[in-house]
């Protein structure tokens, strides 16, 4: 056989193989728009058009006491008022409470900065983020800070601060050690405060007594109007319909209350008008409570009711480091790039894409972050405990492998996607079809 001949024989292959894979791509995403449950998306589909103004209503109930307690504690001339912390457990509303101080408070701190710590975080990596934020009236921040040592980068940061008093977030910090590694960047004045969240309670009693808030569960009737604020968005006062009252109070006595599990439930059910969805979504809570905790059942039922193409999504967004801000842009054009999404109808595969990034947001399985001028959500982010459970199904499922801070040792060969967080490039030599972030 002659040379020519066998590059045609291999090209002759490659095709059929090729041919192969888009024959099983068509096969699958085909089956992918079927969605587990035909009756709930029959009523999906009939509530469209409710994505825009539902998800920019902030819907905040029973803060007000805690949001008192916070702000007093910020300007309070007391002795070891420096250090606020915030403690309780995942998704009860730490972060939502803090941010809804330190918004409007922060104008009266020259500095002020908000830094999401994590489980897995380095010195040097949240010193500099420090410094990238740090919001003052100084002069800008220093070039070539990436190329700093901690010494160096604490530096900077005593001189941006110079004598300001400052209001500092560390949200979501694990060990105490994270506060000891960075406190001496900040000068020791009397008036600045240092607010932390976590849900640990040996970090929480980095505080005073005096200024250690533990968090409670929501109350019975703050908890119930929050799931009805979600579950019927769309009713006058959100109010509840009467024949929907026991189960609703049933489903809601579910969620122990937790904000994230009462929203997310309600989210859920909120595209469902029959009382026959309800009961069998809560036949199927009961049956998920009997498998895991009351957050990971609701969560779990979430991610279950999701058409093929929306878990897709949803899955990838876990790809990216926890709590990055993600770009509505490039989650459309990755997500049509993948092949996740198809055009229906007159609607290109970007504005199916859209539509499902509204979706998950509506369903809270992502969160909106920042708005564009013209109202539409410009970034989201996916909440830490959504993304544990994205997760454990992308590595069941071999969808990908996300790896922060260099943690991964070896890696299974049949993942399909591979993205590394805050790794130094000569330690990722060899690495094909990655996703690569700079750390935030
Ligand atoms: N008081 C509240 N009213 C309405 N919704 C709330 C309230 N508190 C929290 N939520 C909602 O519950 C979800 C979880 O809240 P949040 O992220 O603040 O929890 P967390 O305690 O910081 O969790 P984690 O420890 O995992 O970071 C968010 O979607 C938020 O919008
Ligand atoms: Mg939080």
């Amino acid at each position: 056989m002659s040379v020519f001949s066998v590059q045609l024989q291999m090209r002759f292959e490659i095709e059929k193989e090729i041919q192969q894979v888009i024959q099983m791509r068509d096969q699958w995403l085909q089956h992918a728009q079927l969605v587990p449950n035909q009756l709930v998306e029959m009523e999906r589909k009939q509530s469209q058009g409710w994505f825009l103004e539902f998800v920019k209503d902030e819907d905040l109930v029973g803060i007000e006491e805690n949001k008192k307690w916070l702000t007093g504690w910020l300007y309070s001339e007391e002795p070891n008022s420096t250090v606020i912390t915030i403690s309780g457990m995942g998704g009860l509303g730490k972060s939502t409470l803090v941010t809804n101080v330190y918004e409007p408070e922060k104008v009266n701190f020259p500095a002020h900065a908000w830094i999401v710590v994590s489980q897995i975080y380095s010195v040097d990596a949240l010193l500099r983020n420090l410094l990238r934020k740090i919001d003052t009236v100084r002069p800008p921040t220093p070039t070539g800070i990436d190329k700093m040592d901690e010494h160096d980068l604490k530096e900077e940061i005593k001189k941006q601060l110079q004598n300001r008093k400052c209001l500092i977030v560390l949200d979501d910090v694990w060990e105490q050690q994270v506060y000891f590694q960075i406190h001496d960047a900040f000068q020791n004045l009397q008036a600045n405060r240092i607010l932390i969240t976590t849900w640990k309670d040996h970090v929480g009693a980095l505080a005073s007594s005096t200024r250690h808030l533990e968090l409670q569960p929501l109350a019975r009737h703050d908890a119930f109007e929050l799931f009805c604020r979600r579950a019927f968005y769309n009713k006058k006062g959100h109010e509840c319909p009467m024949e929907f009252k026991e189960m609703a109070t049933s489903i809601v006595d579910r969620c122990h209350g937790l904000p994230l599990a009462i929203v997310t439930i309600g989210s859920l059910l909120s595209s469902r008008p029959k009382m026959e969805t309800w009961r069998h979504t809560y036949n199927q809570l009961q049956s998920e409570l009997s498998k895991s905790d009351h957050v990971r059942a609701i969560l779990n039922l979430s991610y279950h009711d999701l058409s093929g193409d929306l878990r897709n999504c949803f899955l990838y967004c876990s790809l990216f480091p926890e709590d990055y801000a993600m770009s509505r842009e490039s989650l459309v054009r990755m997500w049509v790039a993948e092949g996740f999404v198809l055009g229906k109808g007159k609607n290109t595969p970007e504005d199916v894409a859209e539509g499902n990034l509204m979706e998950l947001i509506h369903r809270n399985m992502l969160e909106a972050f920042e708005y564009d001028e013209l109202g539409r959500v410009n970034t989201c982010k996916m909440h830490d405990i959504m993304r544990e459970l994205a997760l454990s199904v992308v590595k069941e499922e071999k969808f990908g492998s996300a790896n922060d801070y260099g943690e991964m040792i070896q890696m299974d060969k049949d993942v399909r996607r591979l993205s590394l967080c805050g790794w130094k490039a000569n330690t990722i030599i060899g690495v094909r079809f990655l996703i690569c972030h700079t750390p935030c």
